[in-house]
Parts: structure tokens; sequence; C-alpha cells
């Protein structure tokens, strides 16, 4: 039932406007893949163009191999999933679920079985006689899943679905979302802007900056192995460094100096990502030299904002942080303590100087030509 979808170096333009200039992807039957990118990037521009709201201008898309781009929405089998979860407000949660099973003109009792499956799947049969008004948004998102579901598409898209929630209800909804997926085993495209959201639900995951796709891979590779700065800064946090690479070693500002085995230049300039969570501290006074500005406790770990000497970070970032995690630490620092601080080797990405491309072998941005 579900299939595998192609892009293949398709073009969006409004007017003299290019939003999407030439974009690949290929994307698995039965994965769950999200298009991640800042607001405006294009990622609804091309959910549009896959589900048939929105012309191709050039290229194209295919289900299982077979072109679409001339089908009409309504004949490529898609359910969606919005942000504003679109159900029927004067029909009951039963209802909103039959509607789109009593367009098929499926017989009465072939619609009960499958409108039960599936408020049982998505945990709504409790409350299927009431009207949405007397749900919660959650509640109501699980219908729209639920809809959008039931008629057995050949692809699931989502816009955004938990943009409207609250945070905590936001963390529970997207454990309901890939539970329910996986179960179903739909090819799922989904958009968001919330890195975090989408490590947390992902197979896969294409970064996106102005209409292009910047990295493709698990959510593992482009947090750990980001194929850019943008990538790096994007997803999760990066304190970014000026540094040298002179052989196997990468020098920061201050002189502080690590080895590394995994560089593909041997003499280059570059600019060093490290996570906050990649930092070891040093008793010894080895390793980079810097002062606690601010102290945050979070539970888990303790966040520290940071000042390093002139020169050794890339000037306007929104801010040096470390997090010391707290599971074997008893010793929290204070505000205007000096700390030494050593980056892990193994963890640290290392960039060209404009930040487009990656020094670390084996990277693979996974970006279809
Ligand atoms: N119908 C339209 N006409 C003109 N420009 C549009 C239209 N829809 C979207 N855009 C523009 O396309 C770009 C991408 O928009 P969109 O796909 O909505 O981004 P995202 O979903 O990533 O936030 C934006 O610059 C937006 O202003
Ligand atoms: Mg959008």
């Amino acid at each position: 039932m579900s299939v595998s979808i192609g892009i293949k170096n398709v073009v969006k333009r409004y007017g003299n406007m290019t939003i999407i200039p030439d974009l690949s992807l290929e994307i698995k039957n039965g994965e769950f893949f999200t298009l991640l990118g800042p607001s405006g990037c294009g990622k609804t521009t091309l959910l549009r163009m896959i589900a048939g709201f929105n012309s191709i201008e050039d290229g194209e898309i295919d289900f299982d191999g077979k072109v679409i781009n001339n089908i009409p929405a309504n004949k490529r089998n898609i359910g969606m999933v919005f942000q504003n979860y679109a159900i029927f407000p004067h029909l009951t949660v039963r209802q909103n679920v039959e509607y789109g099973l009593k367009l098929r003109k499926l017989s009465k009792a072939g619609i009960k079985s499958k409108v039960d499956e599936i408020l049982k799947l998505v945990r709504i049969e409790d409350y299927q006689n009431r009207l949405p008004e007397r749900l919660s948004g959650g509640q109501q998102q699980r219908v729209a899943l639920a809809r959008a579901i039931v008629i057995h598409p050949s692809v699931l898209l989502m816009d955004e679905p938990l943009s409207n929630l609250d945070a905590k209800l936001r963390v529970e909804m997207r454990e309901v979302i890939k539970d329910v997926q996986r179960k179903v085993g739909i090819t799922t495209v989904y958009v968001t802007h919330d890195q975090e959201e989408a490590l947390a639900v992902s197979d896969r995951i294409a970064v996106m900056k102005l209409g292009v796709i910047q990295h493709v891979g698990l959510p593992q590779e482009i947090y750990m192995r980001p194929a850019n700065g943008f990538v790096s800064t994007f997803i999760g946090h990066s304190n970014l460094f000026n540094c040298t690479i002179d052989g196997t070693t990468l020098k920061f500002a201050d002189g502080y100096s690590i080895e590394m085995k995994n560089l593909t230049e041997t003499s280059h300039n570059g600019i060093a990502a490290v996570r906050p969570e990649e930092f070891v501290p040093s008793e010894n006074g080895e390793g980079m030299q810097a002062k606690i500005v601010s102290r945050t406790f979070l539970g888990k770990y303790v966040q520290y904002k940071l000042e390093f000497k002139e020169g050794m970070v890339m000037p306007d970032q929104p801010s040096i942080e470390y997090s010391q995690d707290l599971g074997g630490v008893i010793h929290l620092y204070n505000t205007g303590d000096a700390i030494f601080l050593k980056p892990n080797p193994l963890k640290i990405n290392v960039f060209t100087n404009d930040l487009e491309k990656s020094l670390i072998r084996g990277i693979d941005a996974g970006v279809a030509g």
C-alpha cells in the first residue's frame, strides 16, 4: 500500500522568485522522513508539491517509480495532518474518522471495523461520540491523525502537526505519532522547524536552508557529523573556534592543540565546532582557559556560559556554552571562575572558514545530484 517517493531535480517558482532551485531526495517505503529547517526555507512548499497542491515547475516526483507530476491531488491517495487540526466541528470523533471511508463507498460493516481499529490504535475510542469542541488540542490532533490514516493512504504528510500544542503535550504527541506510524508502517513525510522533535521521531532527516538540502542522514549522523556549519549550529548547539590544521594537529588560537586522526587536510585554516557536552574539564591547567560568565542549574546538567580569550572563538555567536553532566560530578563552578577545558578530539568537527564544508573524513551529506 505504502510507496517510496522519488524527488528528482524539482524546481518551485512563485512569479520570478525561485523558492526551490533544484532539489532531489529518495524517501524509502515505510520510512519516517523529516524535512527540517528554519521558517521560510521551503518545507511546506515541498510538502505541497508532493501532495499535489502546488505546481512543479521542473523536475519529477514519483511514487514507486511512477511520475505523479500531472496526477491531481485527490488521485494521489494521500493522508494529511496540519497544524490546525482541520477536523469537522459539527461531526463527532467517530463521524470525522468515518468521513473519508464513506466517500469511498465501503460497506457499512467494512467501515465499522476499520474505524474501530483506528480509534483504538490512536486511543480515542473513549470519546468517539464527542464533538471536537469538547476535546483538548492533543485529542483533536489524534482525531486528525486517525482520519488521515483510516483511508490507508500511500503516503502520510504532516506539516508541523504539534506546533499548536504546549511543550509537554508536544513530547507526548510525538511519541503517539511515532508509535502509530511504526505500527501502520506508512511512508511519512513530516515537516518541522523544531530540531529536537525531528531528532526524536525521524528515521532520517533532511536539513533544508533557502530551498536547498544541506544534509540527509540518520538523526545521530546529522547531530554528530554535520555536513557543514549551518547544520552543526541549527541542530543542537555548537561552539565555534578559530583553528588551524598543521599535519594531524589541530591548533586553537591560544596555542592549545590536539591530535586528530580524521582530518581531510594537512594545512588549512578552519573553524572547529565543539558541542557543550563535549568539553572535558581538566584540573592541571591543561586545555583552553575560559571564564564562567553565568550558571544555570538544570537538574540533569548545569549549563555554563563561557568567555574565552580574545581571538579564540568565531565572532557573533549567540553564546559559548559548556554543559556539565551531573551524573558523576560533585563540584559546581561559580560565575567568575577560571576553568580549563579540553575538547574531545573524537567528537570535534572542523569546517572551512566559510562553514560550507566539513574537513572531517568520510562525511557524506547524502545530497543526491
Ligand atoms: N503562494 C506563495 N506565493 C509566493 N511566495 C510564497 C507562497 N508560498 C510560500 N511562499 C514563499 O516561499 C518561501 C518558503 O515558504 P514555506 O514553504 O511556507 O516555508 P516553511 O514551510 O519552510 O516555513 C517563503 O519565502 C514564502 O514567503
Ligand atoms: Mg511551513
